[in-house]
């Protein structure tokens, strides 16, 4: 994955200020058929999960995410970068679902295609995830021999060598900035961007390709573009309606009951 570079956001404006985009969201919605919602870190967020590019407190905002998150990084200091996914770890045990996965549980026909490492879309019992950035409760070779092991989240390892082939040091089975992303994860997701009548784009700043380029795809072949994120995102541009407000208030109102 890597970054485009920064744009500024625009605001789409409304075509009819006089009605309430939350409601026109939300009848969108129940007269879609298909529906697919590609989430990010604000999704996690009112969880206390942190995300990335928050000013302040996001953990870009503090660290490099080349020495945490490339395997370059881990090829500099493995100790320091498994001691940072042991601080998200311990961070994501004690973190449940919000009020935002479980409306997007509540419809068992959408298709989850998300940017998050944690399994909060899973504990909220949503069923078809596609996760395009990996798996942060495992962890796999970095040599490549095949060797996954689940971590305890609550008891985050360290840094250590892999015991099938001790080439190299165990890192967690996600999606680093350099490396490409799991083909059949990608496939999936194109085509549920490119065959849904509403594409939810919900907490993430949409500035890491190629997985912002999906919103871009749904738009263009015809889908109906919500963007609900608490600002301004570089999604703002492409999104046929935009809901500013937190995630886990604004996603019951629109995928609620009527
Ligand atoms: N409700 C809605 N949106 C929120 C909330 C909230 N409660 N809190 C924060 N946000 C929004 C922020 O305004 C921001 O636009 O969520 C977005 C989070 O953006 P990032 O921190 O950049 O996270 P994300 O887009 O998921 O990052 C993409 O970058 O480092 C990589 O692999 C990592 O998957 C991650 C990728």
């Amino acid at each position: 994955m890597m970054l485009k570079p920064l744009t500024t956001p625009r605001l789409k404006s409304m075509t009819d200020p006089s009605n309430d985009p939350i409601q026109q969201a939300a009848l969108l919605l129940r007269k879609s058929q298909l529906i697919t919602c590609f989430s990010g870190a604000g999704l996690s967020a009112p969880s206390g999960v942190g995300t990335f590019r928050d000013p302040g407190d996001g953990w870009w905002s503090r660290y490099d995410p080349m020495r945490l998150a490339s395997p370059e990084g881990f090829k500099e200091d493995p100790e320091l970068v498994m001691k940072w996914y042991a601080a998200r770890r311990s961070q994501m045990a004690q973190a449940s679902p919000n009020a935002a996965h479980h409306a997007l549980a509540t419809r068992k026909d959408l298709i989850q295609v998300t940017q998050n490492t944690d399994n909060l879309l899973d504990r909220a019992g949503c069923q078809d995830i596609i996760r395009l950035h990996g798996d942060i409760t495992s962890d796999r070779c970095h040599a490549g021999c095949g060797y996954v092991e689940p971590v305890n989240m609550d008891q985050p390892p360290q840094h250590r060598s892999c015991p099938a082939c001790g080439q190299a040091g165990l890192r967690p089975t996600v999606t680093w900035f350099g490396e490409a992303l799991p083909a059949d994860a990608w496939a999936r997701a194109e085509s549920a961007a490119a065959n849904c009548d509403a594409f939810i784009v919900v907490g993430t700043s949409a500035v890491v390709y190629p997985a912002a380029g999906l919103i871009g795809l749904a738009a263009q072949a015809g889908a109906t573009v919500i963007v609900v994120n608490r600002e301004a995102s570089d999604a703002s541009h492409m999104a046929d309606l935009e809901l500013l407000g937190s995630a886990d208030e604004i996603l019951p109102a629109i995928l609620g009951p009527a």
